[in-house]
């Protein structure tokens, strides 16, 4: 009789064991062991080794064309289009608009025959999604509501698609292996035989992945290494605003994002995000001021509110959305050491406006001119943006790229920006917008707060 190997596998986090444990103690989660069994690999099933090498010289540089979505906002994600033989993986909370977004590029793919593999939903509620979305052409998008993987290879091969759509790892299996769908195993093992596919056969794979609750993708985690792109789809529950950012990427430059809203009929391009995301300020307000953040290769402007209030409970409150907990901590800080104000019996709430994360240190000065701005209850110049990294010593440090900055800001018709000496420096003026080099925090206060 052949042996098999059990074990025993965290689902959150792929950890292994050979025996079962409460506690993962790799990622700490409780309960998250599942025992997962696999035959042991036969000689006979051994790859033969029929595979020739090639000088490097000889390797075709020329790069193939990618397919265009016809989505901007998708295309600069991906790097300029579909890689054909990629497989990338989207991962995001139930509900945040993936199979939307998946079902719009198939529709917007000139004249290319697409399979789109749903174990989620039935045809009917593609259907009704469909109908909703307005889909212009129906013929091109082949269904195929199945979730037994060795049932649907004959079909991608048979069909041979110019795009597949996996919807989602979650729910497709194989029958030969003895765990549910959705466990680690699962959703390693039909992932490795959808990467052979596109290989093999040089059609571009979609694998949708849920994220849990605790804002991991579980298994869909455990299968990065194994995707040439990954992508997530990221939004606030209560905003319209979606935001796709590219987390690895072989083909292409990672930090991408692109920005889309949801409609009733589906995603729209967000074509101008600065406009977007400044479109709901006040200007004047105590509390706010405009950031100018690089998201990618491209400049957004921001605005970044903060409310500082008299704690009325023995331990202040510091709550953030949108920025790092305690990078906020950090900057009070550095206020209270190096600016000298007194923060500490005060809740301060920071905010990023239009539900955008952002984690670039460059808009550190546009949060600390809030807290000030709000701690001291003086509104910010209208027409002025932000820039600079805060360090420990309450000096201003210098930012990535600050020209695209600068040409966002002058675009959107800003007049003065405040942004490190040390970019200032390298700089040639410019007539449409004045630049404020400042060393420190302080010296930014003064020139910002007046
Ligand atoms: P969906 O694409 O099903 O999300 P996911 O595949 O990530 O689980 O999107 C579902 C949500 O989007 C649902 O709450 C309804 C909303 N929605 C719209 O607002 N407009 C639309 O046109 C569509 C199709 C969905
Ligand atoms: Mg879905």
């Amino acid at each position: 009789m052949k042996k098999l190997n059990v074990k025993y596998v965290c689902q959150f986090c792929g950890y292994e064991s050979p025996g079962w444990l409460g506690k993962c103690p790799n990622c700490e989660q409780w309960n998250s062991f599942l025992e997962e069994i696999s035959e042991p690999r036969t000689k006979k099933g051994a790859p033969k080794s029929n595979t020739k090498t090639i000088p490097l010289a000889e390797v075709d540089p020329q790069e193939e064309p990618r397919i265009n979505t016809n989505l901007n906002e998708l295309n600069r994600v991906l790097g300029g289009g579909i890689v054909k033989g990629s497989v990338i993986l989207i991962g995001g909370d139930p509900g945040i608009g993936k199979s939307t977004l998946m079902l719009q590029m198939l529709d917007n793919l000139n004249e290319k025959i697409s399979l789109y593999i749903t174990g989620e939903e039935s045809l009917r509620q593609l259907k009704l999604r469909a109908e909703r979305l307005n889909i212009k052409d129906d013929r091109k998008i082949l269904l195929v509501s199945e979730t037994d993987l060795d049932l649907l290879i004959p079909i991608i091969k048979e069909k041979l698609p110019d795009v597949v759509i996996v919807d989602s790892i979650q729910t497709i299996y194989r029958s030969s292996l003895e765990n549910l769908p959705g466990s680690i195993n699962q959703i390693r093992e039909s992932t490795s035989i959808l990467t052979r596919i596109a290989k093999e056969n040089n059609i571009p794979v979609f694998i949708v992945g849920h994220i849990t609750k605790e804002g991991i993708i579980a298994g869909p985690k455990i299968i990065e290494h194994m995707v040439d792109t990954v992508l997530q789809f990221e939004g606030e529950q209560h905003h319209a605003y979606r935001i796709l950012r590219c987390l690895k990427n072989r083909f292409g430059s990672t930090n991408e994002v692109g920005i889309f809203e949801m409609y009733e009929n589906g995603l729209r391009e967000v074509k101008n995000p600065s406009e977007v995301f400044l479109s709901e300020r006040i200007p004047g307000t105590n509390g706010s001021s405009v950031v100018a953040s690089m998201e990618g290769s491209r400049p957004i402007l921001v605005e970044v509110q903060a409310l500082v209030t008299q704690s009325k409970y023995g331990m202040p409150q510091r709550n953030t959305t949108g920025f790092d907990y305690r990078r906020l901590a950090l900057l009070i800080a550095v206020l209270e050491k190096r600016v000298g104000v007194q923060i500490s019996s005060y809740d301060v709430f920071v905010n990023i406006a239009g539900g955008l994360k952002i984690d670039e240190p460059a808009i550190d000065l546009g949060i600390a001119t809030s807290i000030m701005s709000s701690l001291k209850e003086i509104p910010v110049e209208p027409k002025t943006v932000v820039i600079g990294e805060v360090g420990l010593a309450g000096e201003i440090r210098t930012v990535s790229q600050p020209e695209k900055r600068i040409q966002e800001a002058a675009k959107l018709g800003f007049k003065r920006i405040v942004l490190p000496s040390a970019n200032k420096r390298n700089i040639t003026k410019r007539s449409d917008i004045e630049l404020i080099g400042v060393d420190t925090v302080s010296e930014a206060f003064e020139r910002i707060l007046v």
